[in-house]
């Protein structure tokens, strides 16, 4: 870990956190940042003893966008070239699950960024919004997709065309969030949450998530098919043996992972 990542990483027993560290541009993400962030997470895909993530910002912001200097005489072609936004899937990709925990401005994206991820605590001055419209453009990280499913086309419309942003209380009261927490707390209460799915059996963790996310890109009658296959294949597992055996024998399970 040195002053000049622009991500920063660490690790507290079975969970990794991982800050965005441009505070002076309000972690704009810049390429340079984007290539820190799937490295970074490549390598705490590739550790075992790394069960969740936990992603954050700082307090006064998450991501304030797409590195808007970095992209300004950009031609289509070099943008497409270069993977400007298209290698940011790799992100999403990620296998282990992903917390984010914002605080301040998730704009552009940023919120997209947030919306990557599987699950989001937000503190009490998180603000999301699309603003690309105001700068001539659309969101391109998945904002017009991620968002419309998360809180409706009614208000991503409106959000998108306007460029308007949301507080942590409109976020979720929309069902963008999974809870508001004060400005002090909002990082401890994501890595306690991150903590409590370390410690389930991670085979599990993985298929339950690939059947979950799923929902959002299958039909029913598929989503349906890959969480039936996911949980048979679970029975191929100690974890499950193990799981099932302590319920019946009374006793908290101690899971291998294997
Ligand atoms: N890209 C590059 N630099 C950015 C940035 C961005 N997205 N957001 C903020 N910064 C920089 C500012 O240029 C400024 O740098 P200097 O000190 O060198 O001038 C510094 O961060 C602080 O920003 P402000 O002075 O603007 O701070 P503020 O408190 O007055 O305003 C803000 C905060 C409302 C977030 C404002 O910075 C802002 O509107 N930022 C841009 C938000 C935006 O449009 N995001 C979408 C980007 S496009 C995108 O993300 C495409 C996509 O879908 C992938």
């Amino acid at each position: 870990m040195t002053d000049e990542s622009l991500v920063l990483s660490t690790i507290d027993g079975r969970v990794a956190i991982v800050t965005l560290n441009r505070p002076k541009a309000l972690n704009a993400l810049s390429p340079a940042l984007i290539e820190q962030l799937i490295a970074t997470l490549a390598q705490l895909e590739a550790n075992d003893s790394v069960r969740c993530i936990v992603l954050t910002g700082n307090e006064r912001s998450f991501a304030a966008g797409a590195d808007i200097k970095a992209m300004v005489d950009a031609t289509p072609m070099e943008m497409y070239r270069d993977g400007a936004i298209s290698r940011w899937a790799k992100i999403a990709q990620c296998s282990k699950p992903i917390i984010a925990a914002v605080s301040g401005y998730a704009f552009g994206g940023g919120c997209e960024l947030a919306m990557m991820c599987d699950m989001i605590i937000a503190s009490e001055s998180a603000q999301f919004g699309q603003p690309e419209i105001n700068i001539g453009v659309i969101p391109g990280a998945g904002g017009t997709q991620r968002l419309t499913r998360a809180i409706g086309p009614y208000r991503a419309m409106e959000m998108i065309l306007t460029g308007s942003t949301i507080s942590a209380q409109e976020a979720f009261d929309y069902g963008l969030v999974n809870r508001i927490c004060p400005v002090e707390s909002y990082l401890t209460e994501a890595v306690k949450l991150a903590a409590r799915i370390a410690e389930q059996p991670p085979l599990a963790v993985q298929l339950a998530r690939e059947a979950v996310r799923a929902a959002a890109e299958r039909t029913l009658r598929e989503g349906l098919e890959l969480e039936l296959r996911n949980f048979y294949l679970l029975f191929d597992t100690a974890d499950q043996k193990e799981g099932m055996r302590a319920f019946i024998e009374k006793r908290k399970p101690n899971f291998t992972g294997e």
